[in-house]
């Protein structure tokens, strides 16, 4: 079954095919992000406006590189929420027109639950399906999403039932790298920048901390603040790699103690991670040691599939409509 993926809920515009809810055939991407880089975030105007330029593009070269037509798909999926309302107007107007020319389904799919579907998509089609999906018709997974806008912890089930456990009650992990980096003078999205500024820094040396109470929740807009009065100090006795290094430490803190404190509640020995922050090679790697230590399995996504995109999108939308009893195939068995 071929599925046509719309995303367009930040700044990017992106068109996937994805066969029987696994492989992807083709993953486009364009993103708006120069035109917003000078205010140093997203401008939802100027990110609508280049998405109705680009929807039609990114589809056709979609369908092309998956080397099929446009009328062989067979279902439709579009992200519903969250996102900018003006961005997502633009996705959901395009993809209810091809579903109504094709006279194909279409099927509505939450964006952060796609990013965690991220996890069981494969770039290569001469592969097996994933592991992960007889896994989790065994036991239930922790999902941990930390992007520009979301930081969320899911308990998810099998058929992609998602249940969350816990989200940040001010700013989101990457909304804290992206505000850090501003203050240290870097460029936009901030999250590369600081996580190559840090590389060059002592993570011991400049002392900061958001973990917060003992509850599945995250709070990250107190340490923009500390990071804010450290740079004003201009001390001699740090630098502000080692401010950035610092910051880093203590957003992964926070992310591993209440990410394995979920399995511990939950009795889950698997985590997936979605969302533009999972791209820190940093994060990565702490995620990784303490989940040896831990004996749980730690998943990340493919890098191509981190930051958003399409094939996320046609991925969960397929098991969605799946799971409603409409179609069979053998992509999950
Ligand atoms: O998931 P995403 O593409 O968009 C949203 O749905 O928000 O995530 C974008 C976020 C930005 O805040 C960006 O700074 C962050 O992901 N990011 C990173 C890295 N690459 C992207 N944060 C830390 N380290 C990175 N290497
Ligand atoms: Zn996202």
């Amino acid at each position: 079954m071929l599925t046509l993926g719309i995303e367009t809920s930040c700044d990017e515009t992106s068109a996937a095919v994805v066969k029987d809810g696994s492989f992807v055939l083709s993953n486009i991407v364009a993103s708006s992000v120069e035109l917003h880089k000078k205010y140093s975030g997203i401008i939802p105007e100027i990110a609508a406006r280049a998405q109705v330029e680009y929807i039609s593009l990114v589809t056709e070269e979609a369908i092309s590189k998956a080397k099929i037509r446009l009328k062989d798909i067979d279902l439709i999926c579009v992200t519903k929420e969250p996102g900018l309302i003006g961005s997502l107007l633009v996705g959901i107007s395009f993809a209810k027109s091809i579903s109504f020319a094709l006279g194909k389904p279409l099927i509505d799919v939450d964006h952060l639950e796609a990013h965690l579907y991220a996890n069981f998509l494969s770039c290569d089609k001469t592969k097996r399906a994933s592991p992960l999906f007889s896994l989790l018709s065994k036991k239930p997974f922790i999902g941990l999403i930390v992007s520009g806008g979301h930081t969320s912890l899911f308990l998810v089930r099998r058929n992609f039932n998602f249940t969350l456990l816990g989200s940040t009650i001010d700013d989101a992990a990457g909304e804290a790298f992206d505000k850090a980096a501003k203050i240290l003078g870097l460029g936009y999205p901030g999250g590369p920048f600081i996580e190559k500024m840090a590389k060059r820094g002592d993570e011991k040396v400049v002392k900061l901390s958001c973990l917060g109470l003992e509850n599945l929740d995250f709070s990250f807009s107190g340490i923009k603040t500390a990071v804010l009065y450290k740079a004003k100090e201009n001390s001699s006795d740090y630098s502000n790699a080692d401010i950035a290094a610092g910051f880093q430490k203590a957003v992964v803190d926070a992310l591993i103690k209440k990410t394995f404190l979920a399995c511990r509640r939950k009795n889950a020995d698997i985590i997936i991670i979605g969302g533009g922050v999972a791209k820190n090679s940093y994060l990565k790697m702490r995620f990784k040691d303490e989940a040896k230590l831990e004996k749980i399995s730690v998943y990340f996504p493919h890098s191509d599939l981190t930051l958003d995109n399409a094939a996320m999108v046609a991925g969960l939308g397929y098991q969605l409509f799946r799971g409603r009893g409409i179609v069979r195939d053998s992509a999950s068995k």
